[in-house]
């Protein structure tokens, strides 16, 4: 079997420089997903949502949160970490297309587009649009502009370290990063970059008013982030 994203993402992926770098991530991503909620009782998803530590408090603040991560051991670890959770719901490649149609008032797809060859990532965009009841929105973030450098990336990592207490171990994740399966897996994938109108050409194609957000999740603003609103 050849190499992919998904199978990288299923393993241990050591991404995260250590726990602090982790948390913090987490808090900033949910922090994000809770500034999208716009009613308390608003059904969300969280597509490609990793560990998603910090799904508890997202909860917190809408009806129903599905979450759906295409990596079976990551989605497995995350059943077994909010299965006493009522209003979690963690759903598998099957049970997240048995949501209701016209049915979610947010779906949040964050950091997960440069890992989906582009007419996948289109296709995805159509089907899940028709997930979402009029007035819902679909947000992308930490979409990669075209021609951003993993130096550019490193630099924004630094910064978060610089910021959230873990400088030194930013700089050994990216010693670490450099000679990681990801920088293998990076040179022979590939990561799918978008330009603004490109993004938005894909959430207009599936039938959404799309535009750029001011800002994009979490800490590193040189990426980008967008919604589709469905009419
Ligand atoms: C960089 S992590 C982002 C996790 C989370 N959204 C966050 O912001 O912290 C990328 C995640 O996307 C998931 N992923 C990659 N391709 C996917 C796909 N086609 N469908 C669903 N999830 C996917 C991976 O398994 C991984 O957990």
């Amino acid at each position: 079997m050849g190499l992919s994203w998904v199978d990288y993402w299923n393993g241990d992926s050591p991404v995260y420089v250590n726990d602090r770098h982790k948390a913090l991530h987490a808090k900033a991503v949910a922090g994000d997903i809770i500034t999208l909620i716009e009613t308390p009782d608003a059904k969300v998803l969280d597509y490609g949502c990793g560990e998603a530590l910090e799904a508890s408090r997202v909860a917190s603040r809408c009806g129903t949160l599905y979450l759906h991560d295409a990596a079976p051991a990551v989605l497995a670890k995350l059943m077994a970490r909010v299965a006493d959770q009522a209003n979690i719901r963690p759903v598998d490649a099957e049970a997240v297309w048995q949501i209701e149609d016209n049915s979610l008032d947010l779906i949040v797809i964050n950091s997960v587009a440069q890992y989906i060859p582009k007419d996948d990532f289109a296709a995805l965009i159509a089907r899940l649009a028709g997930k979402l009841k009029s007035g819902g929105r679909l947000v992308l973030g930490d979409l990669l502009p075209p021609g951003l450098s993993p130096v550019t990336d490193a630099k924004a990592l630094l910064s978060f370290g610089f910021n959230g207490g873990f400088l030194i171990p930013a700089m050994l994740g990216l010693v670490r990063t450099y000679f990681s399966e990801y920088r293998n897996i990076r040179s022979a994938l590939g990561l799918m970059h978008y330009a603004p109108e490109e993004a938005v050409g894909v959430l207009e194609a599936a039938g959404l008013k799309g535009k750029r957000l001011a800002r994009n999740f979490g800490h590193n603003q040189v990426r980008m982030a967008f919604e589709g609103r469905k009419p």
